[in-house]
């Protein structure tokens, strides 16, 4: 006799995304659809454009607002939605409704060195106050009742291209002395997260991080010459025991760098041309 498929490998069964609209949420969805998987999305803004098989949800994950209405019917979650502020909140209001809906699977992208970060004085908040909330999401998801998947990622790509842009448009950049980044490809973590929303809750897996690790500066000065930009870059000293904790390697996975797609590629794609950094 044929084994009973496992719940979360059913074709029926509708996965939210939330944050289905973002940087990585798009590309979970796109690979979800690619599985032939119906898909809700959970956000605040809909797109312009709708997808085949994607419906849109309505809800705020800060306010609560529509968030009930958007689980209801819902077993497996993958929750994308994030920003620079908040994280924690959010993860207790998906929290709330993932339990009055019975949702039996929650899986979270969370970021490396979320466990790592002492974010204590107001100078390591302000600066560091996005790991504590990844840890303190982490820490509402993981003490839900609700059966969980974590996922620890290294910098988008395409989140470092963006602060090397915003960058870029001072006539100095400034860059944190001994700062190192190793910048992982969203398609691959997209890959995983799916990968692991079709398997059965497996708790904190192992990090997602990319290939190298890059001092700071170099990773801009692959930016400034793949964008035909000329600026000097100068290092200064961050204050408190985040940052402290960020430049001895807190934010990398040495031991993980098993993303394949490089900054170099990536930049190539993006602007058009081959960099070598
Ligand atoms: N970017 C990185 O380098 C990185 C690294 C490791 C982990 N992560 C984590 O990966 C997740 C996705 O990152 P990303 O770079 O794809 O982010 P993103 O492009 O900024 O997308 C964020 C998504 O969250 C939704 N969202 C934000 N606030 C919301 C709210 N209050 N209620 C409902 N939806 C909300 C946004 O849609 P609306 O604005 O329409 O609501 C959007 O779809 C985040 O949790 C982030 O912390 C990111």
């Amino acid at each position: 006799m044929q084994e009973p498929m496992h719940q979360e490998n059913s074709r029926n069964v509708t996965i939210l995304v939330t944050g289905g609209t973002g940087t990585l949420g798009r590309l979970v969805v796109a690979r979800l659809r690619e599985a032939d998987r119906q898909v809700r999305v959970l956000g605040r803004t809909a797109p312009a454009t709708g997808i085949d098989g994607v419906e849109f949800a309505a809800a705020d994950l800060e306010s609560g607002e529509g968030v009930e209405a958007a689980m209801a019917g819902i077993e497996v979650v993958v929750h994308c939605a994030g920003s620079g502020t908040g994280d924690e909140g959010k993860a207790r209001r998906l929290v709330e409704a993932a339990k009055l809906a019975g949702v039996r699977h929650i899986v979270y992208i969370s970021v490396v060195g979320a466990d790592r970060m002492p974010v204590v004085s107001a100078t390591d908040r302000r600066m560091f106050g996005y790991f504590a909330e990844k840890a303190g999401a982490e820490r509402v998801i993981t003490e839900s009742g609700i059966p969980w998947t974590s996922l620890r990622a290294t910098q988008f790509h395409d989140l470092v291209f963006m602060v090397a842009e915003q960058m870029a448009k001072l006539p100095v950049v400034l860059l944190p002395r001994r700062m190192r980044v190793q910048p992982v490809d969203a398609g691959e973590v997209a890959d995983r997260l799916v990968e692991l929303a079709l398997g059965a809750p497996a708790g904190l897996v192992p990090d997602l991080a990319g290939p190298r690790i890059y001092d700071a500066a170099e990773v801009m000065r692959g930016y400034l010459r793949a964008t035909g930009r000329r600026r000097p870059i100068v290092r200064i000293g961050l204050p408190g025991g985040a940052a402290r904790a960020m430049l001895g390697g807190a934010n990398l996975s040495p031991d993980r760098a098993v993303g394949e797609h490089t900054w170099e590629e990536f930049l190539a794609e993006r602007v058009g041309e081959r960099v070598v950094v």
